[in-house]
C-alpha cells in the first residue's frame, strides 16, 4: 500500500462530509478523496435499479482512477441498496453507512425511536432488517424527509434553513401513534447531522440524535490499522457534472482541507 493510496469517501451531495468530520478525529493524517455525485443528487428518489446501477458503476470507475486504500459508501441510501454489489464490484475494503438503529434502541428509555432517512432508504428490506435484529421491543417510527436533503446542501452554501421544513418533520412524527414518546431520532442520512441545531431547536433537549458517522470512522481506522499515511497531503473534492454545483462551498472545503473542487 503506497502511502498516498487515499480513502475515497463517497456520497450523492455534501452529506458524506458528516462522515468525513468524524474520519478526522480519528485519522487526521489519512489523505481522502471526497467524491459527490452532484449529478446524480437525490437518491433518496429513485428507484432501487437505478441507485444500484449508478453507484456501483461510478465508484468502479472512481477506484480505478483514485487507486483508493478503502472506500467508503458514505450514504445511507446507497449503502442500504448497493453495498453488496459493490463489495462485488471492487477489490478493496468496502464500509458501508446504515441507519443507527442499534445505538438508538441502546439509547431509549422510552422504547420509541424516531427514525428520519430518504424515501429509498425507509422502504428498504435492510432497515426491516436491522430493526428485528437490535429494536426487539421496540418501537420504531419511520418517516422520509426528503426537503432536508436540499435544505442541508443549501445549508452548507450559506443559505438558511426553512424552519416550516424541520417543523413538519417534526409534527409527521407526533401524529404517529406513539410518536409523542419519541426521545430519540435516528438521522438515518448523512446529509441530517448537517442540520443538528435545526432539529434540536424544534425537537428539543429531551430527544437525542444519533447517527453512524462516528462508528463508521471507528471502522475505518480499525480496517487499515497499522498502515502509514504520506504527510501533507491535500484533500480532493470531485464532482460529478458541472463543477458550478459546487460553487458556495469554497469555505467549508478549505475549512476541511480540500482543494479546489474538481470534475470527477
Ligand atoms: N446522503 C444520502 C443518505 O445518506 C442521501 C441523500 C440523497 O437523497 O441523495 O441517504
Amino acid at each position: 500500500m503506497t502511502p498516498s493510496a487515499p480513502i475515497l469517501l463517497f456520497d450523492s451531495g455534501v452529506g458524506g462530509l458528516t462522515v468525513y468530520d468524524a474520519l478526522r478525529a480519528v485519522l487526521p493524517q489519512a489523505p481522502v478523496i471526497y467524491a459527490a455525485d452532484l449529478a446524480g443528487l437525490p437518491y433518496g428518489t429513485k428507484t432501487e435499479a437505478q441507485i444500484a446501477a449508478r453507484v456501483a458503476g461510478l465508484l468502479g470507475r472512481m477506484a480505478e482512477r483514485y487507486q483508493p486504500r478503502l472506500a467508503c459508501i458514505a450514504c445511507n441510501t446507497a449503502s442500504t441498496i448497493a453495498l453488496g454489489m459493490v463489495r462485488d464490484v471492487l477489490e478493496i475494503p468496502v464500509v458501508g453507512t446504515v441507519p443507527a438503529i442499534k445505538p438508538a434502541a441502546a439509547l431509549t428509555r422510552t422504547g420509541t425511536i424516531g427514525l428520519v432517512g430518504t424515501e429509498a432508504t425507509i422502504r428498504q428490506a435492510y432497515v426491516d432488517d436491522l430493526e428485528t435484529q437490535f429494536a426487539q421491543g421496540k418501537r420504531l417510527l419511520r418517516i422520509a424527509a426528503p426537503g432536508l436533503v436540499a435544505a442541508a446542501e443549501a445549508k452548507l452554501r450559506g443559505r438558511t434553513v426553512d424552519p416550516a421544513l424541520i417543523a413538519d418533520v417534526h409534527d409527521r412524527l407526533m401524529a404517529m401513534p406513539g410518536g409523542a414518546d419519541i426521545d430519540t431520532l435516528v438521522l438515518a442520512c448523512t446529509h441530517f447531522p448537517l442540520l443538528a441545531d435545526e432539529l434540536a431547536a424544534v425537537f428539543g433537549p429531551h430527544v437525542a440524535q444519533v447517527d453512524g458517522a462516528s462508528g463508521i470512522a471507528r471502522r475505518i481506522a480499525h480496517l487499515l490499522g497499522g498502515q502509514t499515511f504520506a504527510a501533507g497531503t491535500t484533500n480532493r473534492f470531485v464532482v460529478t457534472g458541472p463543477l458550478a454545483g459546487a460553487s458556495g462551498l469554497e469555505a467549508e472545503l478549505a475549512a476541511r482541507g480540500f482543494g479546489a473542487a474538481e470534475v470527477f
